[in-house]
């Protein structure tokens, strides 16, 4: 018989979080020849881009220069499904890239990297996910889109940072009591906020986990005008220093509304390309990580995002490698949260 083992001790396992990938220097002109090679390759393969804002500024450029979109994980799910073309070449980390092939699998859906994951995801295996949600037969399965297709399989609802709170509100209202996972963090945020009675897997992202609440107090009395904005991923102690919470494009419509000239960024430094390009007089201000005397591992970079670039685009959409397949079974399973989402979303005007 297998053993049992529950989220704690999975929270322990180390999560092996690779280094920030490092590409080769390109010179204006090559970089301006390979962005053209890679217009025409699209165009030649009907294909669009799907790009988060935690990737580099060249794809996100890119991907808007081509009608694709740059946008959170809630609305790239969207955006692929909206799209009549036959191929969607998501940039952003596999969650995301199997999200889409979800959603449109009669479409081709590439990646640059397969390799590009997710602490979340990582620390969330389906096998063990299963065996939790079978001792807590009586709880709705709630899972955050950084999973597997496989865990998203096994829950009832689906939600993004972008959506998390409203469903739990609405689920906490209709009486019923939630297992939520993967992310600790988001979860007890959500808690905090609607009051649910809610179980959590114990899941962090790696990157969001390194914000120090001792360093970020130490930066607000050198920046007091500043408003701090935070990713719910971040610790509880960041979260309840900020004046904005929210998903990156709720963080980011904040820089734009907010009258403040100064912010403080808890979230990955990906961001701050579209925030400073909708707000180029705004001055934006890394929220610090690691704390005193200690290295981080991401310093506020997702490695995963950080391995999505121009270069290995360019290859993916010559050979067509990297295309993402999910069992059918799996596939019309995790279909039905993430509908149920896209629906809510829809009826409350997300
Ligand atoms: P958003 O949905 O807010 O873009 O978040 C995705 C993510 O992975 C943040 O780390
Ligand atoms: Fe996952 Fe964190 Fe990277 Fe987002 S920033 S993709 S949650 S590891």
């Amino acid at each position: 018989m297998n053993e049992t083992v529950s989220p704690e001790q999975i929270a322990l396992r180390p999560i092996q979080v690779p280094p920030h990938p490092q590409w080769p220097e390109l010179s204006k002109s090559e970089h301006e020849d390979l962005k053209l090679r890679i217009k025409k390759l699209l165009k030649q393969q009907d294909a669009v881009l799907v790009a988060h804002y935690y990737t580099d500024a060249s794809l996100q450029e890119l991907a808007e220069e081509t009608g694709g979109c740059v946008a959170d994980s809630l609305e790239m799910a969207r955006f692929g499904s909206e799209q009549p073309a036959r191929t969607l070449v998501v940039c952003g980390v596999r969650f995301m890239g199997e999200t889409a092939k979800i959603l449109n699998p009669e479409k081709r859906v590439l990646m640059p990297d397969l390799n590009a994951t997710c602490s979340l995801d990582e620390g969330c295996p389906a096998t063990e996910f299963s065996q939790f949600c079978d001792q807590h037969p009586d709880y709705t399965v709630v899972v955050y889109a950084n999973t597997s297709a496989e865990v998203k399989a096994r829950s009832n609802w689906v939600v993004t940072s972008g959506i998390a709170l409203p469903i739990v509100e609405y689920l906490a209202k209709k009486g019923e009591k939630i297992l939520w996972a993967p992310d600790k963090h988001l979860g007890h945020y959500v808690q905090r906020l609607s009051g649910a009675e809610m179980l959590f897997w114990q899941g962090s992202c790696v990157v969001h986990e390194e914000f120090k609440s001792v360093a970020l107090e130490r930066v607000r009395r050198l920046h007091p005008d500043a408003a701090v904005l935070v990713h719910p991923e971040s610790p509880e102690g960041i979260i309840s220093q900020a004046d904005r919470v929210g998903s990156t494009t709720a963080l980011i419509k904040a820089v734009t509304e907010m009258d403040n000239r100064e912010f403080i960024i808890a979230t990955d430094g990906g961001i701050f390309h579209k925030m400073q390009q909708l707000a180029p007089d705004k001055v934006l201000i890394e929220a610090p990580t690691a704390g005193e005397g200690a290295t981080c591992q991401s310093c506020a970079h997702c490695p995963w995002m950080g391995m999505n670039a121009l270069q290995n685009l360019e290859t993916v959409l010559q050979t067509g490698n990297n295309e993402i397949s999910i069992e059918p079974a799996i596939r019309e399973k995790a279909l039905i949260p993430i509908q149920r989402m896209l629906a809510f979303a829809r009826e409350h005007g997300r």
